[in-house]
C-alpha cells in the first residue's frame, strides 16, 4: 500500500486551552510527521527518516501542519452577495441576498459556484463546512455533487422558507418537507455528505413549516439542525410579532423541539439570561461569526457569558454576510469582538476553535478536527513568513503563541501553503488566480 509522509512542525489540540500556558490541551512536534494511508492517517509523531521506495515524503518544513480548518456556517448562494451595503440584516436579505439565492434555481448557476465554492474554500485551508443551500433541491445537489467530487466531508441542506421573501424563494410546508426529505434520502451518509434540515429562521417559516422541521428531525435524528438566532434587534421584535404567544426567539424554536445536540444556532448575540440557559442546557451549539456580526453591524457577540454557562460555541464565516472564506481572519474580527467587550481570546484557543473545537461542536471529532491516528487525512499547511511584512515580522516571534497569534492577525489564502482532502492535495491543484470564466 503506497503511503504519504507529511513532514513539518506539527500542531494538533487534545482539548480546549485554558490558557495560554495549558501546554496539556495541544500536541506540538518540532519536527514532526503525518503518515497517511488510504485517506487516513495512520501515524503521527517525531520524524523517522526510515522509510520503504513505496512512502513518499512531502517536506513542508519549516511550515505548520494542522487539521484542516472547519466552517460550521457557511451560504453556498451568497458568493456574490459578499460587500453588499447595507444598514443592517433585513435590508441586507430582501435587497440584496434574497435577490441573488433566486439564481440558484437554475442548475448550470448553482454548478458553475459549487465548483468556485469549493475551490474558495480549499484556497482558505478549510475541509468541512456546515453550509445553507437555497431554497432550490438543485442547489444541494449542485452542492453535494461537487463535494463528493472532492471528496469533501460536508454538512448542508435546502432552506426552508415559506414566507417574508420573494416568490421565486418560497416552498410551502409540505413541500419543504418532502424536498428535504428527498434530500436526506439522496444525500446523508453517502460518502461524506450529511444532510442538515435547515428551517432558516423564524421569519421565513410559519409555524406550519416549523412544525414540518419538527417531525424531520424526529423522523431523522441522526441529521444536524441549522437555522439563524438573535442577530439582529429588529429581526427579534419581528420573530417576537411572529409568534405573539411564545416567551422569545429562542422559544420558537423551543417550541418545536428543533433545540439539541445536533442543533447549530447562527448569531446568538442578543440573547436573554432565560435563552442561554436554554441554548446551554439542550446542548445546541451558539455559532459565533465575527466578520459577518461587524459587518452587518449586528452586534458583539458575548463569548464569556454563553462560555461561563457552559454553552458550547463555535466560530464561522457566516460567508456571505462575513467578508472572508478564512477561518483565520475570521478568528482576527472574533478577536476584535471580544476585545470590545473587554474579554481576551488567546491564540491557542482560536487555533482550537478552527479546528478540534468546531469539530467537537459538529459532533465529528472522532472524524475530522485533530491530527491522530484513524482521523480522516483532512490537513492544512502553513506558512507564518507568507507576506513580506509578516515574514519581518517572524524575525521578532520566539514562541509557538506568537506565531499562531501573527498567523491569525495577518494571515489569510496567503498562508495557506497546501489543503489535503482525504489525503490528497487540492490547493496546489487549483488555477492559480480566479479568472470567473469557468
Ligand atoms: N438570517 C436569516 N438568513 C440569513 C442569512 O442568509 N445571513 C445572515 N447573516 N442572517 C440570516
Ligand atoms: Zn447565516
Amino acid at each position: 500500500m503506497s503511503r504519504t509522509i507529511l513532514r513539518g512542525r506539527v500542531l494538533t489540540f487534545a482539548d480546549e486551552p485554558k490558557s495560554l500556558d495549558d501546554a496539556t490541551s495541544y500536541r506540538y512536534i518540532e519536527d514532526g510527521e503525518v503518515e497517511i494511508a488510504d485517506g487516513r492517517i495512520v501515524g503521527v509523531g517525531p520524524f523517522d527518516g526510515a522509510r520503504d521506495a513505496a512512502t513518499t515524503i512531502i517536506d513542508h518544513r519549516p511550515n505548520l501542519i494542522l487539521p484542516g480548518f472547519i466552517d460550521p456556517h457557511i451560504h453556498f448562494p451568497q458568493m456574490q452577495v459578499i460587500g453588499s451595503h447595507a444598514a443592517a440584516l433585513l435590508e441586507w436579505l430582501n435587497t440584496y441576498t434574497f435577490a441573488e439565492e433566486q439564481k440558484f434555481g437554475d442548475e448550470v448557476h448553482a454548478t458553475r459556484i459549487a465548483s468556485l465554492f469549493f475551490d474558495e474554500l480549499i484556497r482558505h485551508g478549510t475541509t468541512t463546512a456546515a453550509a445553507y443551500c437555497s431554497v432550490h433541491p438543485q442547489s444541494v445537489d449542485a452542492f453535494f455533487s461537487e463535494a463528493a467530487r472532492r471528496d469533501m466531508l460536508m454538512i448542508a441542506g435546502k432552506v426552508m422558507m415559506d414566507r417574508n421573501a420573494p416568490q421565486g424563494l418560497l416552498d410551502t410546508p409540505q413541500s419543504g418537507y418532502d424536498e428535504t426529505k428527498a434530500g436526506i434520502e439522496k444525500w446523508h451518509g453517502k460518502g461524506r455528505a450529511l444532510y442538515a434540515i435547515t428551517p432558516r429562521f423564524a421569519i421565513t417559516s410559519t409555524p406550519e413549516q416549523l412544525e414540518m422541521a419538527e417531525a424531520l428531525a424526529r423522523e431523522f435524528p441522526d441529521c444536524h439542525i441549522q437555522t439563524h438566532l438573535s442577530e439582529n434587534l429588529a429581526e427579534i421584535e419581528f420573530a417576537r410579532e411572529l409568534f405573539p404567544n411564545l416567551v422569545d426567539y429562542t422559544g420558537i424554536y423551543e417550541r418545536y423541539h428543533l433545540l439539541g445536540p445536533k442543533t447549530l444556532l447562527g448569531h446568538c448575540i442578543h440573547l436573554s439570561h432565560r435563552e442561554v440557559e436554554i441554548v446551554s442546557d439542550t446542548r445546541s451549539v451558539a455559532v459565533f461569526c465575527p466578520t459577518s456580526n461587524m459587518f452587518i453591524g449586528s452586534g458583539l457577540f458575548d463569548y464569556e457569558r454563553l462560555h461561563r454557562r457552559g454553552a458550547r460555541i463555535a466560530v464561522a464565516t457566516d460567508v456571505g454576510g462575513g467578508t472572508s472564506y478564512s477561518m483565520l481572519r475570521t478568528l482576527d474580527e472574533g478577536y476584535k469582538v471580544l476585545q470590545l467587550r473587554g474579554q481576551r481570546l488567546n491564540p491557542l484557543r482560536s487555533f482550537y476553535h478552527m479546528t478540534l473545537g468546531n469539530a467537537r461542536a459538529l459532533s465529528l471529532e472522532d472524524n475530522i478536527g485533530a491530527l491522530v491516528p484513524g482521523a480522516a487525512a483532512d490537513v492544512v499547511v502553513l506558512n507564518a513568513r507568507a507576506t513580506p511584512q509578516m515574514a519581518l515580522r517572524m524575525e521578532t516571534v520566539s514562541t509557538l503563541a506568537e506565531e499562531l497569534f501573527l498567523l491569525q492577525t495577518c494571515g489569510d489564502d496567503r498562508a495557506v501553503v497546501e489543503t489535503y482532502v482525504s489525503g490528497i492535495a487540492r490547493k496546489s491543484q487549483l488555477p492559480p488566480t480566479f479568472s470567473g470564466a469557468r
